[in-house]
C-alpha cells in the first residue's frame, strides 16, 4: 500500500481530475470501451485486476503541488510537440502517427546484474501504476501542466538490480528510418539518447510515463513509454525509449552532443540563469495569453534540491 501514502507533491483528493475509466494497452489499443467499474474508486490498486490498473484509485496515488494550475488542454499540447525525429517543427502529431508502439520491447543492460528485454506489457503489469499531474519546462520556454500515468523510474531500477559500479542512467529511443524518416539527417546524433545519474533516477519524482489525460501515451507525446523529470528542462524527458543501460560513464546526450554551450547535461530548470539566446526567467504556459515567472526546480526544489547540494555555484547544473 506504499503508494496511497500521500507524498509532499500530492496534491488533494478533491482536485483530482476525475476522467474516464479504462483498460490495459491492448486492450485499449484494441478500441475497447471503458471499464464499468465505479466500485473500483476508492479500492486498493493491488488488488485490481491486471485489465484495471489504470483505474481512479490507481490515478489517486499520484499529484502535482501546484494545484491552483490548470491542467493544460489535450487538444492544445498533442498538437504542440518537439519529437525531432518525426521533424522540427512543433506540428509532427500527423506525422508521429507512423511510430510504430505495438508490439514493442525494452531492453536493460550495462552494469545490471542480469541483462533484460521486457514486452512493455510485462513491465507494466510488474510496475505500481500512479497518475501524477506534473508541470512540463521546455527550454525553449514554455511550459504545459499534464496529467501523466505511469509508474516511478526508481521502481524500474529496482527491477533492473543495477552494480555498484553503475553510477548513471542512459536512455535511447529507437532508431528507425523507416517510421521516422528524419533519422536520415546525419548532422543529428541519432538515436535520441539522455543521461542522469542513479539518485536522480531514484528521486521519488522521476516518473516513467505510458499515458496521460486518462488514456494510453499518444504517440506524439512519446509512445510506448517516456521519461519525465519534472524538475530539468523537456529535452532530458526522452520519448519511446526502447534501451536503458547502466553505466559508470556520464552520458551526453542528444542535445549536448549537438551543443554542449546551450544544453549540458544537469540541465535543472532555474529562472536566474538565462541560456544564452534568451531568457529564463518567464515562460509561456501553452494555452495561455501571458507568460508567468519560471520557478527554481520548476518548482519541485523540495523534492530534489538536497541531490544537488554543494553544487548551486556550478553554473554548468542549470543548462
Ligand atoms: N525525445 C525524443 N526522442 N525526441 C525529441 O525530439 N524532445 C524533447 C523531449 N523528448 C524529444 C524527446 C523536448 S526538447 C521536449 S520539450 C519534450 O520531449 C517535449 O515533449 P512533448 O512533445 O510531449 O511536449
Amino acid at each position: 500500500m506504499h503508494y496511497h501514502r500521500r507524498k509532499s507533491w500530492a496534491i488533494r483528493e478533491s482536485l483530482a481530475t476525475e476522467e474516464s475509466l479504462f483498460m490495459n494497452r491492448r486492450q485499449l489499443m484494441a478500441g475497447a470501451g471503458a471499464l464499468a467499474g465505479a466500485g473500483l474508486i476508492g479500492g486498493a490498486a493491488q488488488a485490481l485486476p491486471a485489465e484495471a490498473r489504470f483505474s481512479p484509485a490507481v490515478r489517486r496515488a499520484g499529484g502535482f503541488p501546484h494545484a491552483t494550475t490548470p491542467v493544460t488542454p489535450e487538444s492544445i499540447n498533442s498538437t504542440y510537440n518537439n519529437f525531432y525525429e518525426f521533424g522540427s517543427s512543433k506540428s509532427i502529431s500527423r506525422e508521429a502517427q507512423a511510430l510504430n508502439s505495438d508490439p514493442w520491447t525494452l531492453t536493460i543492460d550495462g552494469d545490471v546484474e542480469q541483462p533484460l528485454t521486457l514486452d512493455i506489457d510485462a513491465l507494466m503489469n510488474r510496475m505500481p501504476m500512479q497518475e501524477r499531474v506534473y508541470r512540463h519546462r521546455c527550454v525553449e520556454a514554455w511550459s504545459m501542466v499534464v496529467p501523466w500515468i505511469g509508474f516511478p523510474l526508481k521502481d524500474l531500477v529496482a527491477l533492473a538490480a543495477p552494480l555498484s559500479k553503475a553510477r548513471y542512467v542512459r536512455f535511447e529511443t529507437f532508431f528507425d528510418t523507416d517510421t521516422a524518416p528524419e533519422q536520415k539527417a546525419s548532422w543529428y546524433p541519432w538515436p535520441y539518447s539522455e543521461g542522469i545519474t542513479i539518485s536522480e533516477a531514484t528521486n521519488d519524482l522521476a516518473m516513467i510515463v505510458v499515458g496521460a489525460y486518462g488514456k494510453v501515451l499518444h504517440k506524439q507525446f512519446g509512445a510506448p513509454l517516456r521519461l519525465h523529470l519534472p524538475w530539468k528542462y523537456g529535452f532530458k524527458s526522452i520519448k519511446s525509449i526502447s534501451k536503458i543501460t547502466f553505466t559508470s560513464r556520464k552520458p551526453k546526450g542528444f542535445w549536448e552532443t549537438l551543443n554542449g554551450r546551450e544544453y549540458g547535461f544537469w540541465a535543472n530548470v532555474n529562472p536566474e540563469v538565462d541560456h544564452p539566446r534568451w531568457t529564463q526567467a518567464t515562460e509561456k504556459p501553452l494555452g495561455q495569453d501571458d507568460r508567468v515567472p519560471t520557478q527554481l526546480y520548476n518548482g519541485y526544489g523540495a523534492q530534489v534540491a538536497g541531490m544537488y547540494a554543494g553544487m548551486e555555484g556550478d553554473r554548468s547544473t542549470w543548462f
